[in-house]
């Protein structure tokens, strides 16, 4: 049985054909990412990592995390892209953002904003803190940037020798520029390994050691990535709803939805989100294909975005995620005089009302020209998470082999880069700005 359900019921007539009649090439592309032969094959290590992580390396994730508890009030995650993206997603999917827990996770250098880590630098002032450095290429400039900075404000405040406990890099195994400062300064160091790229880390020290910081239950993330890499080896798409959701968004986007919309009524999911964009739109984005990733929280977009959804240009779907089973809930009270109306609610719980603007908004869409499918997961817990993970890597290698390019690798992320160095003036970019 799969932990999530998709249901295409509302896509289905949007569909030039049926999702089954691809499963020869289903099959064949199957095979092609399980005996690694199809563009990008040497980063393929996400695909079973649930099951052969690195399991001395994973106890000393638990250690360094119980360390960075005992001695920190604040972590500092320094990445960006898939070095940042998937701890974030996990710690807003599990977390109760009221909740203040021991230890507090901040990001940095996940832009270049002076003024964000100019703020950051003042709330550290009169706290013990603990840095995570995560870089694969370790040359990144926005968090290279802001370690040199923090690792500054570390030393300030420990002193050097005193800092260097308290900085811990997840980098390559042998190279780099964070790779040659962390060995030489003898920081705790994590491997992020060669044939698992950035936006497909997040079970591997990238994601573990801060969430499993933050207190969550990391074994469960990897429990339920371990039954989703089980569920979506099969690749018959009545089995494998990781699979079928990749061929319905690939049938969507070639009957000119050129658009998918990640909607979530529940704000645990606004990271979720993010981590999603990267994922697909970095993966699939490339040689003048792939479908736009877009996302939205409702109800609350429904007040803004909701218009242009509804009525504006019709090259969009969506993928709705439904939360099953609300831990938490609120109930509706009653009121003697019922001035604002709502007594005909009283008693009901607020997750009640939500469901129907869920299903009220569907079919409102629906209506309007817009193919939704429903991804319906339990409830937020880590399991969930580390499920629903695999669920749309696996989904995204898929999908990007559909279009026929390479899922793994991320060529047009040079171009801002080149022309930004060229401009700060660095060495060997001169001839750009010619
Ligand atoms: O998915 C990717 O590969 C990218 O988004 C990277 O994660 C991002 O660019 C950060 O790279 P690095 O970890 O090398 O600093």
């Amino acid at each position: 049985m799969s932990h999530i359900a998709l249901n295409i019921h509302d896509a289905q007539s949007f569909l030039s054909q049926k999702p089954e009649s691809l499963q020869d090439r289903v099959n064949q592309l199957h095979k092609v990412i399980h005996e690694k032969t199809g563009k990008g094959s040497d980063y393929l290590g996400w695909l079973t990592l649930p099951v052969d992580y690195d399991q001395a390396e994973y106890a000393r994730i638990l250690k360094s995390a119980e360390r960075i508890r005992q001695s920190s009030q604040v972590l500092v995650v320094i990445g960006i892209g898939g070095s940042y993206l998937g701890a974030k997603a996990g710690l807003e999917f599990l977390n109760d953002p009221f909740k203040k827990d021991a230890l507090e996770i901040v990001f940095a250098g996940h832009q270049m904003s002076g003024h964000y880590l100019s703020n950051l630098l003042d709330y550290l002032k009169d706290k013990d803190f603990s840095v995570n450095v995560i870089s694969k290429s370790g040359t990144t400039t926005e968090p290279a940037i802001a370690f040199r900075v923090l690792k500054k404000a570390l030393e300030e405040k420990y002193g050097k020798e005193q800092a260097k406990s308290r900085i811990y890099a997840t980098t390559d195994k042998k190279r780099g520029a964070l790779y040659t400062v962390s060995k030489e300064n003898g920081y705790e160091m994590f491997v992020i390994p060669d044939d698992v790229g950035g936006r497909f880390s997040v079970l591997t020290a990238v994601g573990l050691l801060p969430l499993k910081a933050a207190g969550i239950d990391t074994d469960q993330i990897l429990k339920g990535a371990q039954d989703a890499l089980k569920r979506f080896s099969n690749p018959d798409l009545k089995e494998n709803e990781s699979y079928l959701y990749a061929v319905v968004r690939y049938l969507l986007y070639t009957s000119g939805k050129k658009i998918e919309m990640l909607v979530g009524y529940e704000p645990n999911l606004l990271y979720l989100n993010e981590w999603w964009k990267q994922l697909f739109g970095e993966s699939e984005g490339k040689d003048h294909k792939g479908l736009f990733v877009a996302s939205a929280g409702f109800s609350t977009d429904l007040h803004s975005l909701g218009q242009y959804i509804q009525e504006g240009e019709r090259h969009l779907f969506e993928t709705v995620i439904s939360v099953k089973h609300s831990q938490k809930d609120v109930f509706i009270p009653e009121e003697d005089q019922d001035l604002d109306e709502l007594n005909y609610l009283k008693g009901k719980p607020l997750s009640y009302v939500n469901e129907q603007a869920l299903k009220g908004t569907m079919m409102a869409h629906q209506d309007g020209l817009v193919p939704n499918m429903l991804l319906s997961i339990p409830q937020f817990d880590a399991y969930t998470f580390g499920y629903l993970v695999y669920f749309f890597e696996k989904a995204c290698a898929l999908s990007a082999y559909l279009i026929d390019v390479n899922p793994f690798n991320q060529p047009g992320v040079e171009a801002y880069k080149k022309n930004m160095f060229a401009l700060l003036g660095k060495k060997g970019y001169e001839n750009i700005l010619k």
